[in-house]
């Protein structure tokens, strides 16, 4: 199929190009995002490939419509960025890689909260100038810790898993309890996860009942000096209470690799632009948050599987109009 792959990375072009050695698609790559001001490169390309911020709106895909697009397939699980309604409408599937490393995702978060927990972001620039002082550099242990895992899905079981080791208390909590987590983790009611948890680690989609999921209601609530970790998508937290909470010392620590207003910023080189994000901007300044840019997927085992399940939704779709991976509203 041709294919039009919108906010293709070096690490993109080399992995879809590797891959398709066995599909043979006709693949374009474009490094802009999909928008309004770019679609008219997806012109005449039956196959739209898409991440995370590209913005698939029922005007763009109206305009895909018009020009003879059939699919658009997003290189990622999440598919809030894409408007399934408009799709369905247009006659447009949508499909996307349901799991392509839950590992990936899981060793991130265990490693942001290595790093705060440890202060080895603050380390890391003190040796860097001959500092080699360890005072203000105290941390904790994570047996000590009730760590609460919200969202336990593919991901969320991979981090309790991997959290085992460290003899915490896990904590759980899911519209849907999974037996399997109950060997490593206590399923509890939407209180009792508030209260207890010292860590929170957010694993579940974006949706309208998840969106800013913590918010000036359900911020009280936690236990004083919480330890935040979002992975999962950035609009689960409403970043202004967030930063209140942070001033106010509610929230101790705040680890995110995903920001509700990212897909202006991130996958960017923005260093010698003056901020204009004066929330992320004000984020960045505080000693007890880390931000990283949407990149807990970013390994070569989940860039292989990405790349093989994509270029097979497209190849499944040409042979039978069908894919197994089609996502619906
Ligand atoms: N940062 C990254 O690079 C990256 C990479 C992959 C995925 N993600 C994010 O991680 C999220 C989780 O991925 P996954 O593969 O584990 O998804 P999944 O579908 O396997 O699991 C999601 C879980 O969330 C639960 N859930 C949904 N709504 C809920 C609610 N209102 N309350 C409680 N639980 C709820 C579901 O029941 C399910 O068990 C994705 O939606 C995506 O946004 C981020």
């Amino acid at each position: 199929m041709k294919i039009a792959v919108f906010s293709s990375k070096s690490y993109d072009r080399h992995s879809l190009m590797q891959h398709n050695a066995v599909f043979g698609h006709e693949l374009h790559f474009f490094e802009p995002r999909l928008a309004p001001d770019t679609v008219a490169l997806a012109r005449g390309f039956p196959g739209v490939c898409v991440f995370v911020n590209d913005a698939c709106t029922a005007a763009v895909i109206e305009d895909l419509a018009q020009h003879g697009t059939k699919m658009i397939a997003t290189r990622s699980a999440g598919y809030n960025q894409i408007d399934l309604a408009a799709a369905a409408r247009y006659g447009i599937t949508v499909a996307r890689v349901p799991a392509y490393s839950p590992n990936a995702v899981s060793e991130f978060t265990l490693a942001l909260i290595l790093t705060l927990g440890r202060k080895i972001h603050k380390a890391y620039n003190r040796t860097r100038e001959f500092n080699f002082e360890i005072a203000g550099l105290e941390g904790f242990e994570l047996r000590d810790k009730t760590v609460g895992v919200f969202g336990t899905g593919k991901i969320g079981q991979m981090v309790i898993r991997n959290l085992s080791g460290f003899g915490c208390r896990i904590l759980a909590y899911d519209q849907y309890p999974n037996e399997a987590v109950k060997q490593y983790a206590s399923y509890v009611d939407g209180p009792t996860f508030a209260r207890e948890a010292d860590i929170i680690t957010l694993h579940c989609p974006l949706t309208p009942e998840t969106h800013h999921i913590l918010n000036e209601q359900t911020l009280p609530y936690l236990k004083d000096g919480v330890f935040i970790i979002n992975t999962s998508r950035g609009a689960l937290l409403d970043t202004g209470k967030v930063l209140q909470f942070l001033k106010n010392g509610k929230i101790g620590l705040l680890a995110i690799d995903v920001y509700e207003e990212e897909a202006d910023y991130f996958y960017r080189d923005l260093s010698d632009k003056v901020p204009t994000n004066d929330e992320l901007a004000r984020l960045l300044t505080f000693p007890n948050v880390l931000v990283t840019s949407h990149m807990a997927f970013l390994t070569d085992h989940a860039l292989r599987n990405i790349a093989e399940t994509t270029l097979g939704n497209f190849a499944e779709f040409e042979r039978s109009g069908q894919c197994a991976n089609q996502v619906r509203e």
